[in-house]
């Protein structure tokens, strides 16, 4: 798993020379994304950049359900890693029933199938990755798609400065996930705290990743509170908890000043417990950049706690368990 993630930039390079090769026609109001967990990160992110450089909204949809507006002005984004994913297809399925444009994209499966039978647009990733660590194919091949496709959010010159910047970043990315992953293993796993991710808007879909990769590669619990509308309903939780002991991980951007006051407030709130305290700031130029440089850091991270607590960060067994069930309680 260590191995993936290292290879991020070589991903990005990956995705770049394909730059180009997808595209899609038509005159849309807004881009839907759909996709569950590692895939569905996509969405989030893509929904992220679209706050500072999108010309139209970004809606995720992490379900099987099709929200009423999806029309014939949507641009409907389908991924799923493995292209197997069963609210993914069946997102899909209702998809071509509602007029909206369709670009499917996966490493194979029966989604490619699916695809190529309608002749929609089909965009590959390679395959023999575990879905979260294929993060940057999934996501610069869309950020490509887009850009292709007269919808830009990146243009090719920022995705292309991006490669260069995580290039030059990962030895300090590693330097910083081994330190995170030491943390960690003293405070949550060792001191059995609660790790709780505090970030600031905009961006809690970094705090989101942050978690699933705990879930998914270390197998732990983790909460997430997002500044400032944390301050207006899990701040009271904190009043009367059950659980008093926190490995609080703050996720911070230090240019957002208002960004990092909010978090300072929410370290007020935490202090009153047991808590032990990480501050991690985001490295980048720009939202692209910043999103990227913490991914590979969770990921690393996660990966490395997985192993200090001689578990295999690849298995997701209870998602496996999830995936057999699913047809039955979906059909
Ligand atoms: C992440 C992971 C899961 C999957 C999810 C959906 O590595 O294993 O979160 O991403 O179960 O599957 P796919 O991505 O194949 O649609």
């Amino acid at each position: 798993m260590l191995e993936q993630y290292l290879n991020w930039p070589r991903q990005v390079r990956d995705s770049l020379s394909k730059w180009g090769t997808w595209s899609v026609r038509g005159d849309f109001t807004h881009v839907a994304v759909f996709g569950m967990g590692g895939s569905g990160v996509v969405g989030d992110y893509l929904a992220l950049l679209s706050l500072e450089s999108g010309k139209y909204p970004v809606i995720v949809v992490k379900s099987h359900i099709v929200p009423s507006y999806v029309g014939e002005k949507t641009l409907a984004i389908v991924v799923s890693y493995s292209g197997n994913t069963i609210e993914t297809i069946m997102a899909f399925e209702n998809l071509l029933k509602s007029g909206a444009t369709i670009a499917v994209v996966s490493s194979g499966g029966v989604l490619k199938t699916m695809a190529q039978e309608r002749g929609v647009t089909y965009v590959e990733v390679p395959k023999g990755l575990a879905p979260r660590a294929s993060l940057p194919s999934m996501l610069y091949s869309t950020l490509g798609l887009l850009d292709s496709s007269g919808y830009t959010l990146v243009s090719k010159s920022a995705a292309e400065n991006s490669a260069e910047f995580l290039e030059e970043k990962v030895s300090e990315a590693v330097e910083a996930a081994r330190d995170l992953s030491k943390w960690l293993y003293e405070e949550a796993v060792r001191a059995e705290r609660l790790p709780v991710v505090v970030t600031h808007s905009p961006l809690e879909a970094i705090a989101i990743r942050f978690k699933n990769e705990l879930n998914e590669n270390s197998k732990i619990v983790v909460k997430v509170d997002i500044a400032p509308e944390c301050m207006h309903n899990d701040v009271v939780g904190y009043e009367a908890p059950t659980t008093r002991r926190l490995a609080v991980l703050e996720v911070v951007d230090p240019s957002n000043e208002v960004g990092t006051k909010l978090v300072d407030f929410m370290r007020s709130i935490y202090s009153e417990h047991d808590a032990a305290f990480y501050r991690l700031a985001a490295a980048g130029r720009n939202v692209l950049e910043k999103a990227m440089y913490l991914s590979l850091v969770a990921g690393l991270a996660s990966v490395m706690l997985a192993e200090m607590r001689g578990l295999d960060p690849a298995a997701t067994k209870s998602i496996a368990m999830y995936k057999k069930k699913a047809a039955e309680i979906f059909s």
